[in-house]
């Protein structure tokens, strides 16, 4: 008799998406799942500046011994001048196993600091955000950001939100293009929200994942940038994954940003040592590359070149599926690879069992994987589901 017991496991629906695309062998079928960024042939391309910084290492690279807890510290520091702008307080962080990694520090350090507050999370967001919070052992409340069947964002549940928090909570903010919606506040509802943080003493923590990829990286870094200047602290989780194509080489970095040094500084410690204790050093590749990319002014501004033509695409597409059905013309406002459609479960399964439109059980498309000549099959698709568009 097994002595060892485990629960059933509970698979991730995202990654579960991701095996079912690649099992189903109709030719027709249009990937719209897990949020990768796709070019008009359906690949996901090592970026050329990328690969010149990846041959530059291994020409480079004379030792492979550990770098230290929080990982390459230059990498950290020109990554944190490319998304701080010069009014930011003092900034340290450590580098981390991808965005999610830097959301469990957050969490982590979180908890370290306020083991009794609550973090405050608006619903839709990634589904990951909670599970990976809570098992850090942080208290987690939700409010709803947005309602799917109207498109809108409901900003005074946001607001409300804060206002309801205790002193020592922390709210999860989407940077940009929010994850599942890509439905945005305003640059005025930044800064009210902003105001009002620093009134409740509610801790921000930025989840940055997909900057670059909306209306391009110096606007989708404006909110992270307000926050900074106008909240005492700021917790910010960066992710190299989409921006710079690096997903599985794991690549992000966790930042406190504060009106205090010595509050940095320390929290730049105790992200080492939470690190120790999870997963001890970050792996070291996909930083070494980021920071050859963003130290080369030539090989930088080649990123920046790629990087728009990812953001000129996404756009496309987002303006071709609401000229192509009307419907979707909320497509079109919202940013980054992301939107929501309101789509009931039977709908979503009809897309993919009787159309192989693959897309997120909740209604989400990632618009990035959809090809151009796609669209036509995709509106169709949605037409004969019975999808019209929102209220
Ligand atoms: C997504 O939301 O699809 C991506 O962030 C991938 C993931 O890890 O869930």
């Amino acid at each position: 008799m097994a002595q060892f017991k485990l629960p059933e496991p509970q698979p991730d629906p995202l990654l579960q998406l991701i095996g079912k695309y690649r099992e189903d062998t109709r030719e027709e079928k249009i990937d719209l799942g897990v949020g990768v960024y796709r070019d008009d042939h359906g690949n996901t391309p090592v970026l050329e500046a990328v690969k010149e910084a990846e041959n530059r290492l291994q020409q480079e690279q004379k030792s492979k011994s550990y770098l230290g807890l929080t990982g390459d510290n230059e990498f950290v520091e020109c990554l944190g001048m490319l998304l701080f702008n010069s009014d930011a307080p003092y900034v340290y962080g450590a580098q981390t196993p991808g965005g999610s990694g830097a959301l469990r520090l957050a969490a982590e350090i979180y908890n370290i600091a306020h083991p009794q507050g609550t973090l405050w999370i608006g619903q839709p967001t990634w589904p990951n955000h909670l599970p990976l919070t809570e098992s850090a052992g942080v208290t987690v409340s939700t409010f709803e950001y947005f309602s799917k069947s109207s498109q809108q964002i409901l900003f005074d549940n946001m607001l409300a939100a804060v206002d309801k928090a205790s002193a020592g909570d922390a709210i999860i903010l989407h940077g940009c293009c929010h994850n599942p919606t890509g439905a945005d506040i305003s640059h005025s509802q930044w800064q009210q929200l902003a105001v009002l943080l620093v009134e409740k003493q509610v801790l921000p923590i930025v989840d940055l994942a997909y900057h670059g990829l909306g209306d391009g990286l110096e606007d989708d870094l404006a909110a992270t940038r307000l926050l900074t200047t106008t909240c005492a602290e700021v917790l910010v989780a960066a992710s190299c994954s989409k921006n710079f194509g690096l997903y599985r080489d794991r690549t992000g970095a966790i930042y406190m940003s504060s009106h205090e040094k010595a509050t940095a500084t320390r929290a730049q410690a105790v992200f080492g040592q939470i690190a120790r204790k999870i997963y001890s050093m970050p792996p070291d590749h996909g930083a070494a590359v980021v920071r050859i990319i963003l130290q080369d002014d030539t090989l930088k501004q080649q990123w920046l070149d790629e990087l728009q033509t990812m953001t000129v695409r996404i756009k496309t597409l987002r303006q071709s599926m609401s000229d192509f059905y009307p419907a979707l013309n909320f497509v079109a406002e919202q940013k980054g690879m992301f939107s929501l459609l309101p789509l009931s479960p039977e709908q979503v399964n009809s897309l993919i069992e009787d159309h192989a439109v693959y897309l997120a059980g909740d209604g989400r498309i990632n618009v990035a994987g959809c090809q151009t000549d796609q669209i036509e099959r995709f509106v169709t698709s949605l037409k004969s589901i019975g999808f019209s568009g929102a209220e």
